[in-house]
């Protein structure tokens, strides 16, 4: 890119990580588009987003420039190293799928994951994700406090996709170790230690998922995995296991640290704004205009990854073949053209456009719903049965995991009354 008067940023700088936001509101006084020159260019100008979001032809989902699929080996551009790849020799052979595919590969996953996960069938799970949320408070409730993450914004999600996808819930903690290197492969930065880790995740959740997924196909359930194997789609056969592994480990990541993050990212607002917290105590019909704006003003996915096929230029900045370029969904929420004073926190505000927080275009959020329903029943469970709630600060870190693109607090210690 040559384009002297765009913005560069820096998203490793801890600062950054901090607080985005700073960095979004300097590029839209530029035209919405910059550049990280350690990474590529970031675009953070809604309507920029939302057209480059739908030309797959140019900016591709499918970064790796090796030719294999997604082997979670962080967006560093450095080879991956010998006695990585060796840990990698073990895995099932890995194929582009659904999050790193492009059409029309990319059409034909989703519509299978469309049926598995329809807002109809992620409804009727609403009893289930209910009791798991009760069941979680009844463990903190009669104590006055409860470490948020661990103890409830961690389990919850985790143990959804666990009953989902029909797995042992006894294996939920080896599922968010797996599910949180992935998605530092997926889109931070790597060391060569760090790829070694995310490597051996990558075996033992194929040696994990492979055997499973061979008794689904002999013996369906109506768990979601035996729905992916099982169900055809216009006519073409199911899914091999190949592409199945790599979309349930995208289900696995996704559908876990960030509706975790989500979670606590809202309750930071809700602590720093007590008239809202009773609001919507009182009136828990507010609660999803409270979600969703919490995935407008501080969304836990922050951005993903599209590498261009060719060369293009948007709002007058070159982008060259083979760039890595970073939609930021959370600087696209944070567009003052498109939502009035984007850093006011209002939950009665009217919004003509969607928010990005999940995302835009064929690949928007395909757990959107689901997110959507865990963490409204994770409001009204709290505020139902939780008076008082403040945070216990000697206890909080409220600095943020070392991400850019997931943004969620370290530590969130709270105290309560039992109502
Ligand atoms: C608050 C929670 C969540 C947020 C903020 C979120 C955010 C996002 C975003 C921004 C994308 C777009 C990626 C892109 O275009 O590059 C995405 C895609 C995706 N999400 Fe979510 N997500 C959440 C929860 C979930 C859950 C619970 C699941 C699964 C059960 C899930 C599964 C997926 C999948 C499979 C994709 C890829 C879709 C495709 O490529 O077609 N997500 N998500």
């Amino acid at each position: 890119m040559t384009d002297k008067t765009s913005t560069d940023i820096n998203l490793s700088d801890p600062q950054h990580i901090e607080c985005p936001y700073h960095a979004y509101q300097a590029l839209h006084q530029t035209g919405g588009v910059g550049r990280d020159p350690n990474i590529g260019v970031v675009v953070a100008g809604y309507d920029t987003l939302a057209a480059l979001a739908k030309n797959t032809e140019v900016y591709s989902s499918s970064i790796t420039e090796d030719g294999h699929g997604p082997r979670h080996m962080g967006i560093n551009p450095e080879p991956v190293q010998d006695d990585v790849e060796e840990i990698l020799s073990h895995a099932h052979p890995i194929v582009n799928a659904l999050f790193t595919a492009d059409p029309p590969v990319h059409t034909r996953h989703r519509k299978l994951i469309a049926k598995a996960l329809s807002p109809r069938s992620v409804r009727a799970l609403e009893p289930q994700i209910r009791a798991i949320t009760n069941d979680l408070i009844d463990a903190f409730i009669t104590r006055g406090s409860v470490d948020l993450l661990p103890e409830f914004a961690v389990p919850l999600p985790v143990t959804v996709i666990a009953d989902i996808l029909g797995v042992d819930r006894a294996d939920i903690w080896t599922f968010k170790h797996w599910g949180d290197l992935m998605i530092s492969g997926n889109i931070d930065m790597l060391s060569h230690e760090r790829r070694r880790e995310v490597a051996k995740a990558v075996v033992e959740l194929h040696e994990y998922f492979v055997p499973r997924i061979e008794e689904r196909r002999q013996n369906p359930t109506d768990d979601l995995l035996s729905i992916m194997i099982n169900t055809e789609v216009d006519g073409e056969p199911p899914l091999t296991t190949a592409e199945l592994l790599p979309i349930i480990d995208q289900i696995l990541l996704a559908g876990h640290e960030t509706t975790t993050n989500l979670i606590a990212n809202a309750m930071l607002v809700l602590l720093n704004d007590p008239d809202l917290m009773r609001r919507l105590r009182d009136n828990p019909s507010d609660i999803p205009a409270m979600v969703e704006e919490a995935l407008r003003w501080d969304p836990p996915i922050q951005c993903t990854f599209r590498r261009a096929t060719r060369g293009d230029t948007l709002e007058g900045a070159d982008v060259a073949e083979g760039d890595m370029v970073v939609p930021l969904w959370a600087g696209a929420n944070w567009d003052p053209a498109v939502f009035a004073d984007p850093e006011r926190f209002d939950i009665d505000r009217s919004m003509a456009k969607p928010h990005m927080g999940f995302g835009f275009g064929p690949h928007f959020c395909a757990g959107a719903e689901l997110a959507r329903i865990e963490t409204r029943i994770a409001f009204e469970a709290l505020l139902d049965r939780l008076d008082q709630i403040t945070l216990n600060e000697d206890e909080s870190d409220l600095s943020h995991l070392p991400s850019f693109a997931s943004h969620g607090y370290r530590r969130v210690s709270l105290n309560f009354v039992k109502r």
